[in-house]
Formats: C-alpha cells, structure tokens, sequence
C-alpha cells in the first residue's frame, strides 16, 4: 500500500487520539497529536505566571520550541527540552488550551510544524482542522464524533485513572464550551469537510472504530 496520509478530525473526547494512536501502530505510520502542541504553548503560558492574555499567549507561541517525539512506540512531548507528555494533561491546561489555539499566530507556528512533519507521508494526525487546512490533500479523512454523555463518560474515566476526582455534569459543560470555542472561533474552526467520512463511535468499541478507519484505508 503506498504511503497514505490521514486526517482525523473531530470534537473534545470522540476518542481520536486512541483510535489514530492504534490505526498509526497497525499500518507502521507515525501519529502526530496536533491537540498536544497547542496544550504544550497552554502548559508554558501558566508556567510564566503571567494571565492568559492574547498577547502573552502568542509571545509564549513565539518562543517555544514544541517537539513530538517517539521513543519505544509512545508519544513524548516536550516543550523547550523539558518533558511535558503528563503536565499538558492537567484541568488547567484543559481550561485555556482553546484559548491558545483560536489565536492566528499560534495556529500559523503550529501548522507549519505539523506540514513538516507530515512531508514524508505515512502518518496519521489528528485535531480539528486537519482536513481543512493542515493536510486538505490527505489520502483518508475522517470526522469522529461521539454523544456528549459518551464523551464526558470518557473523559471522566480518564480522569479518574489519573487521580482527578470531577464531576460529571462539571465535565459536561466543560466540553460542551470547548466544543463551542472550537467550533465558533474566526481563525480555522472545528468543521467536517464534505469529504471525510462521518463516523460516529457513540456505543462502539474502540477496535470496531480502529476497524472502520483502516477498512477506509484499503
Ligand atoms: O484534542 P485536544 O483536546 O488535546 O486539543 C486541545 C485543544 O486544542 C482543543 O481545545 C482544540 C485545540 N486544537 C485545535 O484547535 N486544532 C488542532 N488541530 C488540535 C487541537
């Protein structure tokens, strides 16, 4: 099979960054989280101390150096050499990361990087704008969305495993304004072209979904 590239787009906890982590692991591509670079900006916002304001968000975006690496078959993210993969995880940075990523200068840094590392091909990325604007000539585009209860019931899990105690109508509002920050925002919103294929993982096990995105493929 030549060497395809694929988009993933799709709102808040529909289960892409599971589903393209296994599809990539499947067809021995490269998975780039995009949603992890604008939370690694999000993460060194806080670190400054200073307020989230648009401006000291981009002056952050400016300076940071954002790398996706892969060591043993898992993501590490780090941020200006420091490890960030757990830190960027965290309900602060959850609470402005759509706040960094609806800025233009922000986006512009981060699609550039995105573009170079998906040159190569043989990659899977997933975020909200990945079929729109990052990678438009993608060979496979997808569109995963899910119920808002299955979304929160999943972040929710997620959540727990790592500690947070949250509730789940806290979560479901949560999402629900990112959801609407994401999609409403001015500069490249959440949207699903004509062409990706809708699919809608509410009810479905993650391996059915895997299957329907590599079925695609073919
Ligand atoms: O997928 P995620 O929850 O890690 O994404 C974090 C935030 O970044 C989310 O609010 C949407 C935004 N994002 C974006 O605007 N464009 C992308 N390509 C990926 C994520």
């Amino acid at each position: 099979m030549k060497k395809s590239v694929l988009a993933i787009d799709g709102p808040a906890g529909a289960g892409k960054s599971t589903v393209a982590r296994l599809v990539a692991e499947k067809l021995g591509y490269v998975y780039i989280d995009t949603g992890a670079m604008y939370r690694a900006v999000a993460w060194k916002v806080l670190r400054t101390g200073q307020p989230a304001t648009d401006e000291n968000i981009v002056k952050v975006a400016q300076d940071i150096d954002v790398r996706l690496e892969y060591r043993n078959g898992s993501l590490r993210v780090e941020a200006d050499g420091v490890d960030v993969t757990d830190r960027i995880r965290t309900p602060e940075v959850t609470g402005i990361v759509s706040q960094v990523a609806r800025l233009q200068p922000v986006r512009e840094k981060m699609v550039l990087l995105q573009r170079k590392m998906a040159e190569n091909g043989a990659v899977v990325m997933d975020g909200r704008d990945i079929a729109s604007k990052v990678l438009p000539d993608a060979d496979v585009k997808v569109f995963l969305t899910a119920s808002i209860e299955e979304r929160a019931t999943r972040r929710w899990r997620e959540m727990k495993e790592k500690g947070y105690e949250v509730s789940m109508e806290e979560l479901k509002k949560e999402i629900a304004a990112r959801d609407k920050m994401d999609t409403e925002r001015e500069v490249s919103p959440l949207v699903r072209v004509p062409e990706a294929v809708l699919l809608d993982t509410t009810g479905q096990t993650i391996d059915e979904v895997v299957a329907s995105v590599l079925a695609l493929c073919r």
